[in-house]
């Protein structure tokens, strides 16, 4: 079903106690790493979302920074970026004066003197613009440079305000293992307080995401049945249609498992798994996600599926496979594809698998959690067979967290006869139907939280550490015997067929409302 965009509006955001819509205190966002894809696709397009939306400070700046000379060209290749990816037409209200906001500043990240002329230019923006020392500092380079950036940052005393706030948002990979991850964390805390820090999941910004708590504990019905008296195994599957779309040095160090399943696919199980917070404040929230990854049992290798996609003839176009991708190794070992079997010890879960998957050039686009529900506890119907449905299917939540955002009920009911058959049929909530709308891609959400302060949909230093100790080890195993299969999926398909043996040797099988 196509879905509409919608833009975060005023109604989307906290109000404050006199009712009025919290904008953010005058700012200047500087973006390191400016020249990459993310600032011109998504976060100019959403600065500028919340621009239109009347959630910006008047006092506002943005300075992109990079190694290029794009002095010239700059903020005219930004406004592009918002008209093409932002869904916004040329012409539109407060663009031009929202790109008469934003300058460039090129230096080396390992350049001393050129953090003294940022410094040197931000006070000046500061003068004319109004933006009273308060900086938004916005980390999109390549991770390699996270730590000069960081230290730079510091040295200069930019880090710590001469007045107003200063924060730090990190874009992940925050850390490709345990150690790395420690590391960064630690450079980033000897010039940072935590509350600066920001680190980014844009996961979290998602309506969908955020839904699944609200789901939970804003609903009397379901928090009841949430756990292993009720529930027989959760399934949370993250796949992507596209490749690598030309990111091939990227992907080769990082695959799936550091990409998305150490981030998006576990923040999105720590809202399915977690216990009630007491509030919805950044300590709170934080603090019960971290309890989840922390009883996630070891993985043993042996629940873990890596898969790397082959070409393919699909409908469309001729699909290349990853080995033949632009700037990959035609022998590479990196995984597009990761299934894992996880169990978490706690007196709500235990006995009840997770099983996770997440990969490149699958079947379809589609990221849902379904929650598979025990059977009956005996078999009343359908016992003969012959009815147009001769098995009883499990009841099953479905939370689909994109496309075709919303959430399905599957439970068994009457066919229509004189006999007793049971089918399954589906109860479906959209939310392009019931709100006229879908979710914005969840940048909005987070700059404007950043901008605010409030850390909540942010991770913390001990969540990030948390997620990379379960799955370090599952890195240094595959590591210490690579796949000898790759590629073992096609691509434009669901995967290997391992991925099928892993719930199939527990007596389950994949769920497809
Ligand atoms: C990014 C990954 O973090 O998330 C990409 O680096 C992936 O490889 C993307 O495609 C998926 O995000 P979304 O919002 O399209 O599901």
């Amino acid at each position: 079903m196509a879905t509409t965009e919608v833009r975060i509006s005023p109604e989307h955001v906290r109000k404050s106690s006199q009712g009025d819509v919290r904008k953010p205190d005058p700012t200047v966002v500087v973006i390191f790493g400016a020249s990459g894809d993310l600032t011109k696709r998504k976060l100019l397009p959403a600065l500028f979302h919340l621009e239109q939306a009347g959630l910006l400070p008047e006092e506002f700046s943005i300075v992109g920074v990079a190694r290029r000379s794009l002095e010239d060209s700059f903020a005219a290749d930004m406004k592009d970026g918002i008209l093409k990816f932002g869904g916004v037409k040329d012409g539109a209200e407060h663009l031009d004066q929202f790109i008469a906001k934003v300058k460039y500043h090129s230096m080396n990240f390992d350049d001393a003197a050129g953090y003294q002329q940022l410094n040197a230019l931000l006070d000046k923006i500061d003068q004319e613009n109004g933006t009273q020392g308060n900086r938004l500092f916005y980390l999109a380079t390549a991770p390699e440079y996270f730590a000069d950036i960081i230290d730079h940052l510091g040295e200069t005393g930019m880090a710590k305000p001469k007045k107003g706030h200063v924060r730090a948002i990190i874009e992940k990979p925050f850390g490709h293992d345990l150690e790395s991850a420690r590391e960064l964390n630690d450079n980033v805390n000897k010039v940072f307080d935590e509350n600066q820090i920001f680190r980014i999941d844009h996961y979290l910004g998602k309506e969908t995401v955020q839904n699944v708590l609200v789901f939970r504990f804003a609903n009397g019905i379901f928090e009841p049945v949430w756990n292993r008296n009720y529930i027989d195994h959760v399934e949370i599957t993250a796949a992507e249609s596209i490749g690598i779309e030309g990111r091939g040095p990227f992907y080769e160090k990082a695959g799936t498992l550091r990409d998305v399943v150490q981030n998006h696919v576990m923040e999105l199980l720590s809202f399915v798994a977690m216990e009630p917070p007491v509030s919805f404040e950044a300590d709170a929230v934080r603090g019960e996600k971290v309890k989840v990854w922390k009883a996630i049992k070891p993985i043993p290798i042996e629940d873990t599926v890596r898969g790397q996609y082959g070409p393919a003839k699909l409908a469309k176009e001729d699909a290349k496979g990853y080995r033949e991708e632009d700037r990959v190794d035609p022998q590479s070992v990196t995984e597009t594809f990761v299934a894992i079997k996880l169990e978490i010890e706690n007196w709500r879960w235990a006995g009840v698998p997770f099983y996770i998957r997440a990969g490149k050039r699958m079947a379809e686009r589609t990221t849902e959690v379904t929650v598979v529900f025990k059977q009956p506890p005996m078999r009343l119907f359908n016992e003969s067979g012959g009815g147009p449905c001769d098995e009883i299917h499990p009841n099953l939540i479905t939370m689909r967290i994109q496309p075709d955002e919303g959430i399905s009920l599957r439970f068994g009911a009457k066919v229509p006869s004189t006999g007793m058959s049971v089918c399954p049929v589906v109860m479906d909530f959209s939310y392009a139907a019931a709100f006229g709308t879908s979710s914005a891609n969840g940048y909005e959400r987070l700059l404007l939280d950043a901008m605010l302060g409030d850390a909540t949909l942010f991770a913390h230093r001990d969540g990030v550490e948390a997620t990379w100790s379960l799955f370090t080890p599952v890195l240094e195993g595959w590591q210490e015997s690579p796949a000898r299969d790759f590629p073992n999926y096609p691509a434009g398909t669901w995967g290997p067929e391992t991925a099928n043996e892993l719930l199939r040797r527990d007596g389950r099988e994949w769920q497809k409302l």
